[in-house]
Parts: structure tokens; C-alpha cells; sequence
């Protein structure tokens, strides 16, 4: 049974991650390099939850109760050395994750399960990187995590039925809607987001629209929340382009190829919300 639970990595992703499994009555330890990003962290999970009292999605009470169920620390050894689950969600670089999976696979107990919030690093490839890979498995949550239904749950080649099993069940415990996929580049989510939101680009990078009209479409004529071009800021043009790339080597195929002015724009700094400055201005 689940019940002690570490995220590693407490930026946007790991901190919507862990607000919802404390609001969802798990104890959680929040784990980063410094304290003050851990503050910062718990700041943004006290200011998301006080959105969610407002909206009466949650009581005030709720709200106290969920930040009591988390804790932080700057000590990766000692968060997770009796963790039933650990999620990781540091940032998109292979190299981060193969040594952080390594100190993992050293430091918890060798039943914990561990998870990858990663949007498009193979499940098989970061199992490879610990003892018993058949306890690696993808929990793919998405932006904003407190507010999304989805957690893509992506089974790495050697990842037990068990594993899939058990954080299947877990998804449904966090309030979420859980959907298993296997691990092939971009996964499902990705695979099929990424390639809209780089032909909106090419739309624009060809004048075919300005970046409201593309955007008035799809929000208007398919009833997306956001239209692809202010859901790419939204994710961060870096990111995108990221995920791109992945999809293109991985599957050969020239489709997939990033548009020119993503390219540009992510060379130029210009990261979407996060950096103040996307397609459009924040
Ligand atoms: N916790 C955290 N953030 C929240 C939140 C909550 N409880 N509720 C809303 N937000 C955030 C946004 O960041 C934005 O921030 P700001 O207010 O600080 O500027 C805020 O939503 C806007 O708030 P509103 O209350 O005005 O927005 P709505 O409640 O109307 O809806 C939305 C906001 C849920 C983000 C909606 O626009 C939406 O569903 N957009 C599409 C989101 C989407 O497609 N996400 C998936 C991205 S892909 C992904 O994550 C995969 C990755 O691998 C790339």
C-alpha cells in the first residue's frame, strides 16, 4: 500500500504534485536543492489552494489540513530512505534524471516504486538506470497539476503488472482520471499535442493568421480550453521544442521536424509565460 510519498524536483510540476496527493490525505515530502526554492514552492501551493477555497472547490479547513500532510527537505537520502512512492519531477535533462534514478535505486527501499513525471524521456530507458527496472513506471501529470484530470500513466517495457496496477489505483485515490499508454516517443499526450501546436506555428510562420485568429479558431470552432498557440507559452516554448526533437529522432520521420520561428524564438529567450515573453506578452 502507498502511503509515503517523496516528489523530487519542486517546481511547477512537483509542487502541483504534491499539493494534490496532501489534499488527497497522503503524507508527502517535497524535495530540492535549496530551501528557498522549497519555500517558494510551498508559497505557490498555499496561494493555488486559497484559488481553489475561492472558487469553493475546497473548505478552508481543507486547505489547512493539506498543507499540514507536507514537509520539505534538502536531503535527498534521508526524504526517501522509507518512501513507498517517489515521483520525479527535475527538469527535462536525461542526464539529471540517469544520476538522480542512480541514487534512487541506492537509497530507497528496493519495493518502492519509482516514477517519472517526465513529458517524453522513454520509462524504458530511465529503468534502465536502477536495480529492479520492473518497479519504474511513467505518472505523466499535466500543467496546471491541481486542476487537470489526467495522469498518463506510461509502462516502461519491463515495468510489473503490479506497478501499473497499483498506481492506477493510486490515480483514482488522488481524484484523478488515470489512463495507462506504452512507452513509445511523446507517449500518447505529447505525440498528438505536440505536432498541433507546431502546425499552428507553421501557420503563423506562413502568415496563414495572426496568432489570435489561429487561437479564436481552435478555442471557438473545437472548444479547447486555449488555443495551441497561447497553450505553447502556456507549456513554455522550450519545452515544446524539446519535445519535438524527441519525437523527431525518435521516430525518423520529417513530420515532426520543429518550425523555424519555434526554434527562433526559444534561441531568442523567449519562453512563453515563464519568461514574461512568448507569442505573446505577459
Ligand atoms: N492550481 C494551479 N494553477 C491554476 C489553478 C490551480 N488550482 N487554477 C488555475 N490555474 C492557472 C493558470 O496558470 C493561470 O494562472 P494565473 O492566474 O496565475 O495567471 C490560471 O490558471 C488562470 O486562472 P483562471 O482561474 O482564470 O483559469 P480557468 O480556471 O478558467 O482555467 C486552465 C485555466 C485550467 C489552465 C484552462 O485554461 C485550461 O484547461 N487550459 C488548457 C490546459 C492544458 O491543456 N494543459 C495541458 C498542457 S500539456 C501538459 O501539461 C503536458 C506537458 O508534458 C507538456
Amino acid at each position: 500500500m502507498i502511503q509515503k510519498v517523496a516528489v523530487i524536483g519542486a517546481g511547477t510540476m512537483g509542487n502541483g504534485i504534491a499539493h494534490v496527493f496532501a489534499q488527497h490525505h497522503f503524507s508527502v515530502v517535497l524535495v530540492d536543492l535549496s530551501k528557498g526554492l522549497l519555500d517558494q514552492a510551498l508559497s505557490t501551493i498555499s496561494k493555488n489552494l486559497d484559488r481553489m477555497v475561492a472558487k469553493d472547490r475546497i473548505s478552508a479547513q481543507q486547505k489547512v489540513d493539506t498543507l499540514l500532510n507536507v514537509t520539505t527537505s534538502t536531503n535527498l537520502q534521508s526524504a526517501v530512505a522509507d518512501s513507498d512512492l517517489v515521483i520525479e519531477a527535475v527538469s527535462e535533462k536525461e542526464s539529471i534524471k540517469k544520476d538522480l534514478f542512480g541514487k534512487l535505486s541506492v537509497f530507497c527501499p528496493s519495493n518502492a516504486i519509482l516514477a517519472s513525471n517526465t513529458s517524453s524521456i522513454s520509462i524504458t530507458r530511465l529503468a534502465s538506470y536502477v536495480d529492479h527496472p520492473e518497479r519504474v513506471i511513467g505518472m505523466h501529470f499535466m500543467n496546471p497539476v491541481p486542476v487537470m484530470k489526467l495522469i498518463e500513466v506510461i509502462r516502461g517495457h519491463r515495468t510489473s503488472d503490479e506497478v501499473a496496477e497499483n498506481i492506477m489505483e493510486l490515480g483514482v485515490q488522488l481524484g484523478k482520471e488515470p489512463v495507462v499508454v506504452n512507452d513509445y516517443p511523446g507517449f500518447i499526450s505529447n505525440r498528438i499535442l505536440m505536432p498541433m501546436i507546431n502546425e499552428a506555428i507553421y501557420a503563423l510562420h506562413e502568415g496563414v493568421g495572426t496568432k489570435e485568429s489561429i487561437d479564436a479558431i481552435m478555442r471557438l470552432g473545437m472548444a479547447h480550453p486555449m488555443g495551441p498557440i497561447e497553450l505553447a507559452d502556456f507549456v513554455g516554448l522550450d519545452v515544446c521544442l524539446s519535445i519535438l526533437k524527441v519525437l523527431y529522432e525518435g521516430f525518423g520521420n520529417p513530420r515532426y521536424a520543429p518550425c523555424p520561428l519555434l526554434v527562433n524564438m526559444v534561441n531568442a529567450g523567449l519562453l512563453g509565460r515563464k519568461s514574461g515573453k512568448g507569442f505573446y506578452q505577459y
